[in-house]
């Protein structure tokens, strides 16, 4: 019994980002001297930006003083911007809108649980940030998935039991931390991949209006 919330992954699943950060990341990789593919960017999936560099350099084993370390933060980070600078609503995945125009028409609240400290701005440039009632992103998590923090203080600032919250997740660490946090994890993407999710789906043109009322029933 009580009030459901849903809770959005950013990339991934609102937009696709994915092709700006693996760009961004082999830019990086070639400069370094090594190859970067599309397969070892799903490892980057749902993974925070520090994190993604250790596993990048452990791919072209390569050591990097703490200065080198940080200097390659800031230019993958840099070039990345310059991707997402361009975005606009035309980048919002298929169908989103309508599930949150679906949940916004039944007063649901909405919350971002995101990895990226660059989810607002990204929100802003696709004109879905009014549609959040909070946003717990990169910025605000001490501990990436698949630890649930980042959905637990979702949870928390929509004032929903975890419970009764309701996880949109493209990434393997992503349903993780959802399944951690007692929520119910719906996968969006590859159903191998994402084996570990409650519900799966391809993207959200496979969700109708009917799932999403037997999410909000679910409860009651
Ligand atoms: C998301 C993406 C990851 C990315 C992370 C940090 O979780 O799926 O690939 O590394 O956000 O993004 P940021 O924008 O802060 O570099
Ligand atoms: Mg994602």
């Amino acid at each position: 019994m009580g009030k459901v919330g849903f809770i959005f992954d950013l990339d991934g699943v609102i937009v696709d980002t994915a092709k700006y950060h693996y760009l961004a990341w082999r830019k990086l990789a070639n400069e370094l001297g090594f190859e970067f593919t599309k397969e070892q960017n799903e490892l980057f999936k749902g993974v925070s930006r520090k994190r993604c560099l250790e596993i990048l350099l452990d791919i072209g084993n390569v050591k990097a003083t703490q200065k080198q370390f940080d200097t390659w933060m800031i230019e993958k980070n840099l070039d990345y911007l310059a991707y997402i600078e361009k975005m606009d609503a035309s980048e919002i995945l298929p169908d989103v809108p309508r599930v949150l125009n679906f949940l916004k028409e039944r007063n649901i609240p909405i919350a971002l649980g995101s990895a990226s400290k660059n989810a607002q701005p990204i929100l802003e440039k696709v004109g879905l940030l009014p549609y959040f009632d909070s946003i717990v992103d990169g910025n605000n998590v001490a501990k990436a998935k698949p630890d649930p923090e980042v959905f637990l203080i979702a949870a928390d600032n929509l004032k929903v039991k975890p419970e009764l919250c309701v996880v949109f997740e493209d990434a393997v660490a992503g349903i993780q931390a959802a399944n951690a946090a007692d929520m119910v994890s719906i996968g969006i993407g590859d159903l191998d991949i994402l084996n570990e999710a409650q519900y799966n789906f391809k993207d959200f043109t496979e969700i109708d209006n009917q799932f999403l009322e037997l999410l909000l029933n679910k409860n009651k």
